[in-house]
């Protein structure tokens, strides 16, 4: 008795029927996602979320290493207030409306947080856009935050001798800050790949799907 031929086709037939259920179903789901897709906005002729540029992206991973996330959380809750019926986390200018799943869509790596000993960072970037603050900030917490909690880190920059001219992107410490006389404190590409990061976390363009941003 010979039964390969059968045994072969059962085999085969197993395993079309299993392929088809994981690859195409997947597939077919995907093109039916048009709604996870970034978004072609008119207005703007922007792609809404924007992709991360490469900076950002090596900042991201900066922000994996150190931590930030345990400490900050990356969504702005639509959890409602009792009274007006607003974000709760809208009107602690967290951000101008709550996050929704598309706006991590070019995240790769999302880093949600549960904890909320800072801030929301999710759109930190809007709320303070300035470079040289988060360099300080980062450099020590406490040089822009009185009694701030946060930890320093002081291994993102780099003190040494000033050579010649000063370093254009030398951080602008004062009193008891300043490093000692004829040395600067300038940023490491780590430093600088952050604060990218940083500054690109920002929710500012509309989503059909999401409430509307307040003014
Ligand atoms: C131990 C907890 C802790 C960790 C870890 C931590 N932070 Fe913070 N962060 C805080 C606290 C508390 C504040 C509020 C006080 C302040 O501004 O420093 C804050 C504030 C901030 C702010 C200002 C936000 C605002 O709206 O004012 C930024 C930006 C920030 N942190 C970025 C980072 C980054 C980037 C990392 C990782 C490199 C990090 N934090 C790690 C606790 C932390």
């Amino acid at each position: 008795m010979n039964n390969g031929p059968l045994l072969f086709l059962g085999i085969f037939f197993t395993i079309a029927f299993s392929w088809s259920g994981i690859v195409l179903t997947n597939l077919v789901q995907q093109t039916e996602a048009g709604a996870t897709q970034p978004l072609f906005d008119k207005d703007t002729e922007k792609v809404v979320p924007a992709p991360m540029t490469g900076d950002a992206k090596q900042g991201q991973q900066v922000y994996a290493e150190l931590g930030c996330v345990y400490c900050h959380s990356q969504q702005v809750r639509n959890s409602l207030s009792r009274d007006g019926g607003t974000s709760v986390d809208v009107e602690r200018n967290y951000g101008r409306r709550p996050n929704v799943a598309r706006d991590y869509i070019q995240d790769g790596r999302i880093f949600l947080g549960t904890m909320r000993t800072g801030p929301d960072l999710r759109n930190v970037g809007q709320r303070l856009p300035s470079v040289d603050w988060h360099m300080q900030h980062l450099y020590n917490p406490q040089i822009t935050s009185k009694d701030s909690i946060m930890p320093p880190f002081p291994f993102l920059f780099e003190e040494r001798e000033i050579v010649g001219e000063p370093s254009p992107k030398a951080l602008r410490l004062t009193g008891d800050w300043a490093p000692p006389p004829g040395y600067e404190v300038v940023p490491t590409a780590r430093a600088e790949a952050l604060v990218a990061y940083l500054l690109s976390l920002r929710t500012d363009y509309d989503l059909p799907e999401a409430p509307k941003s307040v003014e």
